[in-house]
């Protein structure tokens, strides 16, 4: 046996491949979008060992129709409206095969020099897309929750320059407890950075929300100034744009005159709403950036790449460097004076060759194609917000500011048979026990809300408008079962 497929086993192969992700693609409207297994289905179906002799691949596909595609929630279906819904375009999809195939590692620049600088010139690209400052350098990482831990890392080390680095914070005297700000409805990944960093949940302060679930900037303020008077060290703001269960927008100008005139690192995390920045219509969200020292956005979230990648936006890349930088022996270069190392400027030591699928798909639709893609969400968003305000037993119960709507059915019991929030409960698991439509739940200000995403590549008006037939219908049945 050779070490590889043959070139001709391989080209078959990928050419049968290629059919099934195109079919796969080209006919994903018609599966449910949520699938009928139980949890360890699929581990059942496989035996405890692996095989002793490799076997043919031949009939591998085969086994993906019988053990994998039964056990899928669809993500790319169109009907697929839960969390922050992120589909891949096929332009993505060929990036990522090249990725893998190509298999570099940009560690260093001599490395791979392909991935280094085609991620740097993407950069620029995706910087120039958003219209955002000049300024800002950038990097790509995996997830959101990685870029914002970075974020974070670089405020503390800010705060703390080589100190945190060099002796660390367990029984350390020097370093007085560091607060992290965010308002209530930010992502958990914060906390988690916070965990990570050694600053800890409890030094994360949530603050306040008004009615429309954005941070009261005059309650920041407050915290900061009790923080300091009683020994603590603010080191960071974190202001979402594009909040996860509603999609809430902190006012980043009013926050960021605060950080600045408290010497404050502020984080931005657009992870979702970033995106929108593709359009004319959204830039008014950009409102106060100019005073960010760094911004998250995920364009696997909503800009049509396979998962994953998430860009970090830096104000000042060195403090990266300064917080992270190791240098091994075995990994110098005699360019490293002129060169970009990535592994300079995280965690990871090696990286992907991410940047190939944002090249293939800023490549592939331009600007204007995202733009009319994205304009399109927000249209949608913006009909169905509508149809469902005009039909007296739904409401909406927060701003629709991108393509995300919150709403619940009213509860026609007045809360003696069933409480508002137990109805809605019912409802969604009734919507997503169909399977032809997946939407997720958040509970905010005790409200129990229902989400409706509309960011599918392939998600069409005609999708929007039976997802809505089907909400009604299961209401009807709710309304039958608890009439008799
Ligand atoms: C606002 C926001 N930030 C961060 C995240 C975490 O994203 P990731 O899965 O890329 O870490 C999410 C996830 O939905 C999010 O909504």
């Amino acid at each position: 046996m050779i070490n590889d497929l043959s070139q001709n086993d391989f080209e078959k192969l990928a050419n049968n491949f290629t059919k099934y992700i195109s079919d796969y693609l080209e006919n994903i409207s018609e599966k449910d979008v949520l699938p009928q297994i139980k949890p360890g289905w699929l581990k059942s179906q496989f035996s405890e060992f692996p095989p002793t002799q490799g076997e043919s691949l031949e009939n591998i596909l085969k086994e993906i129709d019988e053990k994998i595609i039964p056990a899928m929630t669809h993500w790319n279906h169109p009907k697929f409206m839960a969390y922050f819904n992120s589909t891949a375009s096929s332009a993505g999809v060929l990036g990522e095969y090249l990725a893998a195939a190509f298999n570099t590692n940009a560690m260093v620049w001599k490395s791979s020099p392909a991935s280094t600088e085609l991620e740097e010139a993407m950069l620029l690209w995706y910087k120039n897309l958003l219209g955002l400052p000049y300024f800002f350098d950038a990097i790509i990482y995996d997830t959101a929750s990685i870029s914002s831990l970075h974020a974070i890392a670089c405020a503390r080390e800010k705060a703390y320059p080589q100190i945190i680095r060099n002796e660390g914070l367990s029984g350390n005297s020097k370093i007085p407890k560091m607060r992290i700000y965010v308002s209530e409805e930010a992502h958990s990944s914060i906390e988690k950075s916070a965990i990570t960093l050694g600053i800890g949940i409890q030094n994360v302060r949530k603050i306040p929300t008004d009615n429309n679930f954005s941070m009261i900037p005059k309650e920041l303020q407050k915290a900061i100034e009790e923080d300091r008077n009683n020994g603590f060290l603010p080191i960071a703001v974190v202001a979402t744009v594009g909040t996860t269960s509603t999609t809430s927008i902190d006012p980043v100008d009013k926050i960021g005159e605060i950080t600045q005139k408290e010497n404050i690192w502020l984080h931005i995390d657009a992870a979702y709403g970033g995106s929108a920045l593709v359009t004319s219509e959204m830039q008014y969200i950009k409102n106060g950036w100019e005073f960010a020292d760094s911004i998250v956005i995920n364009p696997h979230k909503w800009m049509f790449i396979p998962i994953d990648l998430s860009v970090l936006f830096i104000r000042d890349k060195k403090i990266l460097k300064q917080a992270f930088s190791i240098i091994p022996e075995y990994l110098k270069t005699e360019v490293d004076d002129i060169a970009t190392n990535f592994m300079d400027y995280g965690i990871q030591l090696g990286r992907r060759f991410r940047s190939l699928k944002l090249w293939f798909t800023i490549k592939y639709y331009g600007k204007s194609g995202l733009e009319r893609i994205i304009s399109n969400h927000l249209q949608l968003a913006k009909k169905l917000k509508k149809i469902i305000e005009q039909d007296e037993r739904f409401e909406i119960l927060a701003p629709v500011h991108f393509s995300t709507l919150c709403f619940r059915a009213k509860n026609p019991y007045n809360e003696n048979k069933i409480t508002t929030n137990q109805f809605n409960q019912e409802l969604i698991d009734l919507i997503n026990n169909t399977k032809k439509v997946f939407l997720s739940h958040t509970n905010v200000k005790n409200q129990f809300m229902i989400r409706i995403v509309i960011s599918g590549l392939k998600t069409t008006e005609n999708d929007v408008f039976e997802v809505w037939e089907i909400i009604k219908e299961e209401y009807n049945k709710l309304l039958i079962k608890y009439t008799l």
